[in-house]
């Protein structure tokens, strides 16, 4: 069974990735860390309190990480697209959870958590990669005990928060070039390029809906972000981004990946944050180009779609 712990900013997609990982038997969630990014830390934790608490996971430890980016600080948090509270104003419809925080901050757990497992383990970071570059730069002997980075992150052609940056990587481009370039551990990187092919429509959502009672607590957080991609898609429906890269953390395979180096731009001009893949032979690049990750460009898209719609029918 694959041991997995989730660093998000929660955020509705962010609710249904974590959703996924509480409703899906091949995972034991052992710990949900939380980061700036979506809105600011105070909510993101405790929104990621309260999903948990949707699911009776009163057990999973919960501890917050960083609240601002690691060289840079900028007020951008996305309220417009996910609400003021993260989840289109609705946080305190879920349930509260007896459990609080941990006594301890998102790296210590991280290491606690990763030195205690048995087997190692598969981290999901789908918010800023802040946390995870302070993670593996300050305990480096952890990498031993991390199986793969499953990241929602980044835009081979193209963003989301600009033209050439996606959002959580644009949040950190500092943190994510740590995390993505000099860092060894295997990395799986879920981009846009990928999450916007898994699109969900109206239709989707309300069979969802009808499921289950968490399902249709699920939905409901939805207003805020299904009226942002209405207009982003041009149709009724929205892409639940990180809910697609923890399904791949669950069920690896599930999209399929090619081995490439990944820059990130960390100036300070237009393509800030921009995610620059290399699609070129290995014999054709330079000999300082950095190592390959996985990066997932596509998938059997009905495949994604059911496996979604069926784990989160509760
Ligand atoms: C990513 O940015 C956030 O708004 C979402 O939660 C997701 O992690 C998509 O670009
Ligand atoms: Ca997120």
């Amino acid at each position: 069974m694959t041991r997995l712990i989730i660093d998000t900013d929660p955020g509705i997609d962010d609710a249904f990735a974590i959703a996924l990982a509480c409703a899906s038997p091949e995972v034991e969630l052992i710990g949900v860390t939380t980061v700036f990014g979506n809105v600011g830390l105070a909510h993101t934790t405790r929104n990621a309190l309260r999903l948990l608490a949707l699911y009776g996971r009163e057990d999973v430890p919960v501890a917050a990480g960083a609240d601002r980016p690691l060289v840079h600080p900028h007020a951008h948090r996305s309220r417009h697209v996910h609400g003021e509270d993260g989840l289109s104003g609705l946080s305190g419809s879920l349930p509260e959870r007896r459990t609080g925080v941990a006594g301890t901050d998102a790296v210590s757990l991280m290491v606690r958590l990763l030195d205690e497992s048995p087997e190692p383990v598969t981290i999901a970071p789908i918010g800023p990669l802040t946390n995870i570059a302070l993670l593996l730069a300050a305990h480096p002997s952890v990498q031993s005990k991390i199986e793969r980075l499953v990241i929602m992150g980044g835009g081979l052609s193209g963003g989301n928060m600009t033209a050439a940056a996606e959002f959580n990587i644009w949040s950190d481009p500092e943190a994510a070039r740590r995390v993505l370039v000099e860092e060894s551990v295997p990395t799986t990187l879920v981009p846009m390029d990928m999450t916007m092919q898994c699109s969900v429509d109206g239709a989707w959502l309300d069979q969802l809906a009808a499921s289950g009672p968490r399902a249709a607590a699920l939905v409901g957080l939805t207003a805020t972000y299904r009226t942002h991609y209405r207009s982003a898609l041009g149709r009724d429906g929205l892409v639940i981004h990180d809910a697609v890269a923890v399904a791949e953390a669950i069920r690896p395979g599930l999209l399929h990946t090619t081995a490439m180096p990944v820059e990130v731009d960390c100036g300070q001009g237009p393509a800030r944050g921009m995610t620059i893949g290399d699609r070129r032979a290995v014999e054709v690049r330079m000999q300082d180009t950095p190592r390959e990750i996985d990066v997932a460009l596509t998938a059997d898209l009905d495949e994604v779609r059911q496996f979604l719609q069926t784990r989160l029918s509760t």
